[in-house]
Parts: structure tokens; sequence; C-alpha cells
């Protein structure tokens, strides 16, 4: 029997969900400094643009998050949970060392049968599971998938390390991805180079009953900025020229959301208005794997990003990892 695979995958619905507890900058400065930790809500927001970030309460998952973003996204798409055929969670912070957080979310959905599995690739997570997830349609090797960002950086942040722990935040995205006639997704871009392992990284391992190493994240932060801008306009001109299109085409860029110099930065190197830039960094900190989806929903569900805009998604981190996504939502 011959099988005709679709030509394209297409987003069909998007989903988030931020934990409850918010913490403004000055929460955190208060709490910071309680063991001695000077921070501010000047220094924060003149750096990084972040103002608030939602933090999970203790013993909530990233499966936990994941759970309503994907519902959430289930429902925008008009899509059963038992018509998904693939998940790929995007995550660095796991529910465990295996199984994966893909497969405990299956379960949370109530289905089974399906591939699952998660993928890791840092903040350029979300670029990384889409862009697997739109080849894996193409080839008829799944149907349905949903694509998920989910993460609990709180877990691994060092909260006496001011250079680090008031840059990021928990919470999780999804999108349903599903075979489609017409684009969709138009164009994917993904690069690594670990020779830069060392600049962002969580270096602790699991051994012996024993975690080997420091189980907290560490960054440097100005090697990190010098190197994202860099690569970010090159992966977008990339995935622009893949597309046959060009700066002038993008209704709307969406960035991994860790600084707003950075995006400034994206946006002016693309020639682009800073009112076609996406911005959630604001309210959710650095999110990493989850803060493409976590921006794209809030876009969507806030009536700027609507169907048949041209969408340029991009990340980057730790890995070092960066990647693009064009797509005609
Ligand atoms: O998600 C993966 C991608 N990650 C990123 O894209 C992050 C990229 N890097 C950055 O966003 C920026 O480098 C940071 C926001 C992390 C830091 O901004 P910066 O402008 O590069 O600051 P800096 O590291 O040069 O630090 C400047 C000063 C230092 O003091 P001195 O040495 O000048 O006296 C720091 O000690 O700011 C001080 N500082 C702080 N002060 C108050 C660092 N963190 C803080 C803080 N509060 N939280």
């Amino acid at each position: 029997m011959s099988h005709k695979n679709p030509p394209y995958s297409r987003i069909l619905g998007t989903g988030s969900f931020l934990p409850p507890n918010r913490l403004t900058n000055a929460d955190l400065a208060a709490q910071l400094a309680k063991d001695g930790v000077e921070t501010s809500d000047e220094w924060i927001v003149g750096r990084t643009g972040i103002h608030a970030r939602h933090f999970a309460a203790p013993g909530v998952t990233a499966s936990d998050l994941a759970l309503p973003a994907a519902r959430a996204a289930l429902e925008a798409a008009g899509v059963a949970a038992s018509e998904i055929d693939l998940i790929i969670v995007a995550t660095s912070t796991p529910d465990m060392v295996f199984p994966s957080t893909a497969c405990l979310l299956q379960h949370k959905l109530g289905i089974a049968g399906g591939a699952a599995f998660d993928l890791q690739a840092v903040c350029s997570g979300f670029i990384y599971a889409l862009s697997v997830a739109d080849s894996m349609i193409k080839t008829g090797a799944a149907t349905k998938a949903l694509v998920i960002g989910a993460e609990v950086f709180s877990r691994i942040l060092d909260f006496k390390d001011r250079t680090t722990c008031v840059l990021f935040g928990d919470g999780a995205g999804a999108v349903v991805l599903g075979a489609s006639q017409t684009p969709g997704i138009l164009a994917t871009d993904l690069h690594a180079d670990g020779s830069h392992a060392g600049i962002l990284c969580v270096p602790g391992t699991v051994s012996g009953g024993l975690v080997l190493g420091s189980p907290l994240l560490t960054m440097d932060g100005q090697a990190v900025f010098k190197l994202a801008v860099g690569v970010l306009e090159k992966t977008a001109r990339a995935v622009l020229d893949k597309a046959g299109l060009t700066d002038a085409d993008i209704d709307w860029l969406i960035p991994h959301q860790a600084n707003l110099r950075i995006m400034h930065s994206t946006a002016k190197k693309l020639k682009l208005p800073l009112d076609k830039l996406i911005v959630t960094v604001d309210q959710h900190g650095n999110t990493s794997a989850a803060s493409i989806p976590l921006a794209l929903d809030h876009a969507v569900r806030g009536g700027q990003v609507k169907p048949g805009d041209t969408v340029m998604l991009e990340g980057v981190g730790g890995g070092f990892t960066w990647g693009a996504v064009l797509l005609n939502f």
C-alpha cells in the first residue's frame, strides 16, 4: 500500500501555564537580603528588562507544569489527547533522571502507545523539539504531536549567586503540531558548539547515590551575551534564506526570552520595529526551554499573532546551542 506523507506540519493550537507564586524584583531582593545577597529592582530591570518571575511550589515538577499547558494547547487545537501520537518535552529540569518527563506527562494525560521522549538543548530546547517534530510529521512517523517546553529552573538556581538567580523563572508552554497540506513550518535551522559548554552549565551528575559536582547553574553572563547576539542574527538569516523570504516578510519575532537587550539587538539587526517583537521576559524572567512557547501562547491569546502571520522563533542557550524556526501561523 502506498503512503503519501503530508508535505507540511502546522501549529494547530497553543497553551501555557505559569505557577501561581509570582515574585517581583522587590520580593526577590527582600528574600535574598535575608541571606546577605544584595540586588535591586533597578539593577535587574536595567540589565535585563525583567520585572517579575514565577516560581513553582516545592514538589511541583516540570510535568506538573506541562500538563495544564498541554491541555490548553489541545483545547485550542480542538484535538483530543487520544489523537496525540508523539510527545516531545524540551527540558533541562526533568522530573527525574528517568523515565522521561514526556512519558510521565503522557500518563498524566491519560494516554499511552505513542512515542514520548525528552529533548535536552537547554534554552534552545523548544526550537530543537519543534524541528524534530516537524521532521517526524513530514516523514509520516507521527501525525499529531504535543511539543512542549517545561522548566522548574528555580530548582537549579544558586540563591547565593546574584549574577544568575535573579534571571530565571518557572513555567511551561505547549503547541499541538499536526500534519497539514498547507505550510506550516516553512524552515528550521539548528546548531551547536560544545566547545562553549563551560560558559553556561549545571556541571553536577548523579553517581553512586551522590551528586558529584555542583547541581546548581553557573554562567559567564558576558560571554553568553556576546555569543548569543552573534549566533541569533546568523540563524535568523539562515532560516529566512532556506524559506526564500527576507526580513520584511516577518510579522512577529519571538526570540528566547533571556534579556531584553539581546532581544532588542536582534530586532535591530533584522530591521524590525520593536512593536513586532514579542516580549514576556519582563513578566516571566528566563524560563529556558519554556520561554518561546510561553511567549507564543501569550501573543496568540493576546490577539497579536493571528492565523496567516509569518512568525520567526529563535533561541540560544547552554551547549552552546542555537537555532530558529520560521513558520506560517
Ligand atoms: O538563557 C540562556 C542565555 N542567557 C543569556 O542570554 C544571558 C546573557 N547575559 C546577560 O544577560 C547579562 O550578561 C547579565 C544580565 C547576566 C549580566 O549583565 P551585564 O551587563 O553583563 O553585567 P555584568 O556581569 O558585567 O555585571 C556588572 C556589575 C558587576 O559589578 P562590578 O564588578 O561592575 O562592580 C556585578 O557584580 O553588576 C553586578 N551584579 C549585580 N548587581 C546587583 C551582577 N548581578 C547583580 C545583581 N544585582 N543581581
